[in-house]
């Protein structure tokens, strides 16, 4: 019997491994300069992804997680204030507006882009809602003029979860820079991976990449009133880790354009399995981009039992996202969580991530999809 190669969900650092003498040489440097935390290394990163994504200022954390809830707290959103989420992300989304003493109130997202429903956003704004923070999932952006045009209506701050969004434009505007500010994550499996943790604020605004800046390193300020000094954390981006985006940064758009290239062989082999497996497509949207192929999401009924068998060919997969943030026991009982969430609670139970990287083979993609065909055989 042939034996087939496993495929991982994630590379680890096969993509790196490409660059690895020129990844080598940049820590070399950095090791003999002294210099490992925010050094000239994170300063060029900054000043690339800020040419790249066209914003006046991008500035490195230790991670997207911390860079959102710097991003909230440099913009002095906290107690009293409501922030509209959407109820189908990543924690980190809901979890950066509760660390900044404000309140999530989650909403319902569209059923294709998994993005905010702008209805539902309309539906909850109320004397205490204070911003929206937008969300970017898997391989487009949300529906983000008509978010813009509702936060303008009733005088909201726009924010961005772009944490999966590098390389997505609507218009020619990047992700991120819809609104005040956004923020993009470097966590390894990420479109633009590190090595490790590193995230960024993303933000045309000076005043607040300035506040982000301080508050990144411990910075207490007393700018923001007498007696309100604003305490800051320690989330620096490590010469390493810069060194290894840096060099992952020159051949980002080939990354892209490969990404794309698996995801329409995936659709290809796929879409002959509707309605019982339904691929990815492009909600219609105000204004629209290109997708940028972070993450191949799937449906399907039996998903659990698709993951199981996949994992049992050595096939790896991951859930995006097992329960609606609503259902996560630290916020489903907070008043913002009460409205029903039908299309997060579907997609939780429904939706699956393929492998996706751009150093996947086209025979890897055709085993996968062999193994989801067989798996389906008879079931349609
Ligand atoms: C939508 C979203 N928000 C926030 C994050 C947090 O990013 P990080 O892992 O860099 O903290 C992620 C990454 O997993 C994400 O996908």
């Amino acid at each position: 019997m042939a034996s087939h190669p496993s495929v991982p969900f994630f590379s680890g650092a096969a993509s790196v491994r490409r660059q690895w003498s020129e990844v080598s040489e940049l820590i070399r440097q950095t090791a003999s300069d002294g210099t490992f935390v925010s050094g000239r290394l994170v300063a060029e990163l900054e000043e690339k992804v800020a040419q790249y994504t066209g914003a006046r200022n991008a500035v490195a954390c230790n991670n997207a997680t911390d860079a959102l809830a710097l991003m909230l707290q440099a913009a002095g959103v906290g107690a009293g204030d409501e922030v509209i989420v959407p109820a189908y992300s990543f924690f980190a989304t809901a979890s950066c507006v509760v660390h900044v003493g404000a309140e999530p109130v989650f909403v319902d997202v569209d059923p294709q882009s998994y993005a905010m429903d702008p209805a539902a956003v309309r539906s909850v704004i109320g004397p205490r809602t204070r911003a929206i923070l937008a969300v970017h999932l898997f391989h487009q952006t949300a529906d983000i003029a008509v978010l813009r045009e509702i936060a303008d209506e009733h005088g909201l701050e726009l924010f961005e979860d772009s944490a999966e969004a590098i390389g997505m434009r609507v218009g020619d505007r990047h992700a991120g820079l819809w609104g005040r500010a956004g923020v993009l994550s470097f966590f390894p499996t990420k479109t633009l991976g590190a090595l490790g943790d590193a995230g960024m604020v993303l933000t045309d605004d000076d005043a607040l990449a300035e506040r982000v800046t301080r508050l990144r390193t411990l910075g207490h300020l007393a700018e923001q009133g007498p007696g309100s000094l604003a305490v800051g954390t320690e989330s620096v981006c490590d010469e390493i880790q810069a060194a290894v985006l840096l060099t992952r940064l020159a051949v980002l758009d080939q990354d892209i354009q490969r990404r794309a290239e698996l995801a329409a062989h995936y659709t290809r082999r796929l879409e002959a399995l509707a309605p019982t497996v339904t691929t990815p497509v492009m909600a219609p949207a105000k204004e629209t981009g290109d997708p940028v192929w972070y993450v191949y999401l799937i449906e399907t009924d039996r998903r659990d039992e698709l993951v199981e068998y996949l994992a049992a060919h050595q096939v790896g997969t991951e859930v995006y996202y097992p329960r609606p943030l609503t259902e996560q026991p630290c916020f489903r009982d907070l008043a913002g969580a009460r409205h029903p969430v039908p299309v997060a609670a579907a997609a939780a139970r429904r939706a699956v991530g393929l492998p996706l990287y751009a150093d996947l083979t086209d025979e890897q993609v055709e085993r996968v999809c062999d193994l989801i065909h067989t798996f389906h055989e008879g079931t349609r």
